[in-house]
């Protein structure tokens, strides 16, 4: 979402740079490009050698399909030689025989739990035994829209409302079957299950059980309840699904502001850093469920906020909070492998002049994963700092480490991720414009973060060099040495988006202009896939956009019905099938009249528009995004691998590498085979 009603919260520190570094490094640019750039035009740079490289007769990533103009229409447009079908949207069963939907919003909390919920972002095809035409989605529900999940919206307030808007957060597992004649439909499944704010959930790593986890109801800080505003996501090697908590703040009601009675100093300072104050975004659950209630469980709040591992294959399993990964509103979760085999995962904090993170595993991620043991639960965490000349140093949040100790307020390594933001500030990591989504390349290794916006920055700083941001950029960078496990990097703009017609220091041409990039992906195939949430240069609906990672050149492939973010992108294996997530269509229209400005995707007759899930296929059933004509044939295995790590691996370990990742796709082939079977939305800044 793009929701600033997050208003509270400004990084207090003054980790800024100052205008004189932007000159240098603006300096520096012009020297290394080695031409008199425009005043407007000095970000182009990359751009302008970007398109001299797709001259050049690179292979074509982005394929030949016609870029689609941008639209206002309620619908969902793509290029000819496509069709699209809206799949799974809010409030249909998770499987066929569960409870129907009801238009008019008359379901049940009960009947909710057994429906996908609202809000959908996130999602990832997990195929049934490699099947391009049979697999699991798993897919994210990051919020509810108040004015649409109740017949009668906010009004007559209840616990029954309260626990059917719990029930609609949080992540689904459905599986889904293609026909013969590319039809998608959700299918009867033992797999099918729904996670969500009352989920009992399993704790990992260093801060599990630390006493500022430890609740009335949970004394032993280890059993959290519940994910909540379930947004980006990721996904791992060994089958797995991660799920990031964004905007936890905004469900607790703290009452009575700052250090009250139940509220310690120290609290008071984490729930100003990480924004719970007042009555958050104006959700009524702390009416009627006490946890919400940051003044009465004050540290209740400090469980969200993490990165959360979900077997989709296990629906019995519990979702797991990986406190090593760090406490923050997190957003995106980009795989990689670093040369010695450990897990790195490249982390948003969505939050104006919050920070980009990288978690790094303590072991291979293959050997851990064949004995059972997740990846992800012990490692070291690192913050960005992005210094002047294109380089930039991972900062490691270790406790005893550079001031990282009780003196500032860390008396162990636990209480580090849970204060991430905090520690973060005193490392000096470079203040950014909302870091939303991360991508990795998949044959270069390249990492890639979508910063959406920043309409509030008054000071620029090298990584962040317009003030008022209102169309945000994209960054690049790469590890030393080909690892992601190095601590230096040197970086780069990928795009800076906006109007593209030299108002506004965007990169991009006029014809590709685009606002607010959020969601972000390298496929296989290395195109790149970037979605967008929040106001566009023309006032058009928000898009998705196909990008060659390589050369820069970028066309519009799709553009969402009314009111809505695009957000979230998977494809089948075969890459004949992608799939987003529409999200709150027409969410502008209230309880007294829902369908005021969307119908989608219902159509006529329709109660209200509703989240869905859009499956993209070829007429032609080819490769989606591919040029057509062209028999391109897809990897059959995600790389995973990072970039120039793919060379010392094979010298190594590679063999061993192929050996373990082939277990847990063995371990999960033979399951599969076994079980066969409201909030308004405040100021967003636009
Ligand atoms: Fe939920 Fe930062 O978008
Ligand atoms: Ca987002
Ligand atoms: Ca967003």
């Amino acid at each position: 979402m793009n929701f600033e009603h997050d208003e509270r919260p400004a990084n207090p520190t003054s980790n800024r740079p100052l205008t004189s570094i932007l000159d240098a490094e603006l300096g520096r640019r012009r020297a290394l490009k080695g031409g008199a750039l425009g005043a407007a035009g000095f970000m182009a740079a990359g751009s302008f050698a970007s398109k001299a490289a797709a001259a050049d007769g690179h292979t074509a990533i982005v394929g030949d399909f016609t870029a689609i103009p941008t639209s206002t229409a309620d619908v969902v447009i793509v290029p000819d030689g496509y069709v699209t079908q809206a799949i799974a949207p809010w409030g249909d069963p998770i499987v066929p025989s569960g409870p129907a939907f009801a238009q008019d919003a008359s379901n049940t909390a009960a009947e909710q739990e057994q429906q996908l919920g609202q809000g959908h972002d996130g999602i990832k095809f997990f195929p049934i035994a490699g099947s391009s035409t049979r697999g699991l989605l798993a897919m994210n529900h990051e919020y509810t829209v108040g004015g649409q999940i109740h017949t009668d919206g906010q009004e007559n307030w209840s616990d029954e409302k309260t626990r059917k808007e719990q029930a609609a957060h949080g992540v689904s597992v459905v599986e889904v079957e293609m026909d013969a004649s590319g039809q998608w439909a959700v299918v009867e499944s033992d797999y099918a299950r729904r996670i969500h704010v009352n989920t009992p959930c399993a704790i990992s790593g260093p801060a599990a059980g630390h006493r500022l986890l430890q609740t009335e109801a949970d004394p032993d800080g280890t059993n959290p309840i519940g994910t909540l505003n379930n947004c980006g996501n990721g996904y791992t090697p060994w089958d797995t699904y991660l799920t990031t908590e964004e905007n936890f703040n905004g469900y607790f009601w703290e009452e009575t502001e700052g250090a009250a009675e139940g509220i310690s100093e120290e609290q008071a300072a984490l729930n100003a850093r990480y924004g719970v104050g007042g009555q958050g975004f104006g959700y009524q659950w702390a009416t009627t469920d006490d946890r919400f209630r940051a003044d009465l469980t004050p540290n209740e709040p400090n469980r969200f906020g993490w990165m959360v591992e979900i077997d989709p294959f296990a629906a019995d399993s519990a979702p797991v909070k990986h406190t090593a990964l760090g406490r923050f509103k997190h957003e995106g979760a980009a795989f990689a492998t670093a040369a010695n085999g450990a897990a790195v995962i490249y982390m948003g904090d969505d939050q104006r002049f919050d920070y980009l993170y990288k978690f790094v595993g303590a072991k291979p991620w293959q050997s851990e994963a064949a004995a059972g043991n997740s990846p992800l639960a012990e490692g070291t965490l690192y913050v960005a700092r992005f210094d002047e000349g294109g380089v930039g140093e991972w900062l490691p949040l270790v406790h005893g480490e550079n001031g990282l100790d009780e003196d500032a307020g860390f008396a162990d390594h636990g209480e580090v991720m849970i204060k991430a933001r905090m520690a973060a500030d005193i490392l000096g990591a470079t203040p950014m414009d909302r870091p939303e989504w991360t991508a990795v390349h998949p044959r270069t290794g390249e990492g890639y973060v979508t910063c959406t916006n920043n309409t509030r920055r008054e000071e620029p700083n090298v990584a962040n060099p317009r003030v008022e941001n209102a169309f945000g950029h994209i960054i690049k960078w790469t590890e030393a040495g080909g690892d992601p496990a190095n601590t230096d990097f040197t970086w780069d703009f990928f795009l800076i988006a906006g109007a593209g017609d030299g108002s506004d220091g965007s990169t991009v041409d006029a014809e590709d202009m685009l606002g607010s990039p959020d969601g972000l992906w390298v496929d296989d195939n290395e195109r790149m896939w970037i979605q967008t949430d929040g106001s566009q240069p023309d006032g058009s609906n928000n898009q998705m956009l196909l990008a060659d990672p390589n050369t820069g050149e970028i066309k519009r492939f799709l553009v969402g019905p009314v009111d809505c973010e695009v957000t979230g992108v998977t494809s089948t294996p075969d890459g004949t099938t992608v799939f987003i997530n529409i999200q709150h269509p027409g969410d502008s229209g209230g309880a007294d009249n829902p369908t005021e400005t969307s119908t989608w995707p219902d159509g006529a007759g329709a109660g209200r528009p509703r989240p869905a899930t859009v499956a993209i296929r070829r007429r032609d059933g080819g490769v989606v995004g591919a040029s057509f004509g062209v028999d391109e044939e897809s990897p059959t295995e995600l790389p995973m691998t990072g970039s120039a790590l793919t060379a010392p691996l094979a010298a190594a370990g590679a063999v061993a590498m192929a050996a373990g990742a082939g277990l847990v796709r063995l371990r999960n082939r033979m399951q599969h085979n076994d079980t066969d079977p409201g909030h308004e939305r405040t100021s967003d800044d636009m």
